[in-house]
């Protein structure tokens, strides 16, 4: 192609991004967006949080408000707030000055960074190993397609382990369980905290017990993305039972990692507001140091200090007992609306005798659900009837709404009638 670039090939658009370009293009005034998942209001439109909106108020209002540089880790009202949101304020890791956080680019960043982070530094306790580990990195089957991005760009190995059954549409715990016996020690699982991006199934308190007991005992590095804590009940303290299920867990001796993003339970999605938090298992301040100073090489390289404007956003609404009292109605109003539409869906498909099971609909949680529907579906609903998901069948249930969950449905049954599957 050129002497100077040889190797190098035009990429086809990225899944998500690619279906946004489409979507934008497409004239057609009835389309549907239930792709990339960002919560729409029941008008279809973006939706401002009312807390966010009180804090921006709250902010520029304040005699010192500027725009200068933070420190290379953040805004520390931000880090130390993100921390108690997602470890709980009573959190023993809090309590024991056990928690190191960086401000990241919203979750991406945060996982760029641990993958990073933890290539350089992570070296397996039971290998006896000094020198950096080169364990594999576990994901989920499927995940978010850019995990698998992140980890390859950073030259992991990825493996996967089996996450959902597609003929019955639910956990495969035994599968997922095996592999995490069947992992080399000391291997990288990446585990959705709560509603797994794409399936929107999440394992039940049970489930999660077994699967960290699994991991404790092979003595693998849980790595949490934590993206839509919130998002799945309504309710931050029950969408962050694994992460402190895995902190509260004595018998786990590996440190724990947290990659948190904003974008979704504050609506934050451009401002890339996020953290990585690591957990060390015993009080102690030089490794906190050190680990601190690494994270802060790391990110003044890479962006030399994170972005301002959407952290103190961030802190205010999580320091203001009024503001935080509105976001977590906000959340509530959120979930509760993706609840309805989960409803209004599969009844509909129910009334039109669609062939096929659809309860998974409503039994998934979270902004997804992981329709079953196969790529030609997938295709033929874009092109017919302008309703766009990902190839995958992932439906962002944020998109419908009381205009158009109808339009929907009848969509996906004609799809559905027109390829006549075994669903
Ligand atoms: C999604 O999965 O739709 C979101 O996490 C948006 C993204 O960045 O991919």
């Amino acid at each position: 192609m050129s002497k100077y670039f040889a190797n190098i090939v035009e990429l086809p658009p990225d899944p998500l991004f690619g279906l946004k370009a489409r979507f934008t293009q497409d004239s057609r005034d009835n389309k549907v967006d239930l792709g990339i998942g960002a919560y729409r209001d029941n008008n279809g439109k973006p939706w401002i949080l009312p807390a966010v909106k009180l804090a921006e108020k709250k902010l520029v209002a304040k005699p010192d408000y500027n725009h200068e540089y933070l420190g290379i880790s953040g805004y520390q009202p931000f880090l130390t707030e993100s921390a108690k949101v997602i470890l709980g304020p009573d959190s023993p890791a809090i309590l024991h000055d056990r928690v190191i956080s960086q401000q990241s680019l919203s979750g991406t960043g945060a996982l760029h960074l641990a993958g990073k982070f933890l290539k350089d530094f992570y070296t397996v306790d039971g290998l006896n190993s000094k020198a950096p580990a080169s364990v594999p990195i576990y994901l989920s089957k499927p995940t978010w397609a850019n995990h698998n991005q992140i980890f390859q760009s950073l030259g992991y190995e990825i493996k996967s382990y089996p996450y959902w059954n597609n003929d019955t549409k639910t956990l495969d715990i035994d599968g997922f369980l095996q592999a995490i016996r069947d992992a080399p020690t000391g291997s990288i699982f990446l585990l959705h905290a709560c509603a797994h991006n794409p399936t929107g199934l999440d394992p039940t308190a049970d489930q999660w017990k077994q699967i960290l007991k699994e991991i404790s005992i092979n003595n693998h590095l849980p790595l949490f993305d934590s993206a839509y804590q919130g998002f799945a009940s309504g309710n931050l303290d029950k969408d962050n039972f694994a992460v402190r299920l895995a902190i509260e867990d004595e018998n786990l001796k590996v440190p724990i990692v947290i990659c948190q993003s904003f974008a979704k339970n504050v609506g934050m999605y451009g401002e890339r507001v996020g953290a990585i938090h690591v957990i060390v298992k015993e009080k102690n301040p030089t490794l906190n140091r050190a680990i601190r100073s690494q994270l802060n090489k790391l990110i003044r390289s890479e962006i030399s200090n994170p972005p301002a404007y959407g952290a103190k956003v961030v802190a205010e609404i999580l320091t203001d007992k009024t503001l935080r009292a509105q976001w977590e109605e906000d959340l509530t109003t959120m979930s509760s609306r993706i609840i309805k539409m989960r409803k209004s869906l599969r009844e509909l498909l129910i009334s039109y005798k669609t062939p096929g099971n659809w309860d998974h609909i409503v039994n998934q949680t979270g902004m997804f659900s992981f329709t079953g529907l196969t790529p030609e579906m997938v295709a033929r609903l874009e092109k017919t009837h302008g309703v766009y998901l990902v190839s995958s069948g992932r439906a962002s249930v944020a998109g419908l709404n009381d205009g158009n969950v109808e339009q929907v449905a009848k969509a996906f049954d004609e799809v559905v009638r027109y390829y006549k599957p075994k669903l």
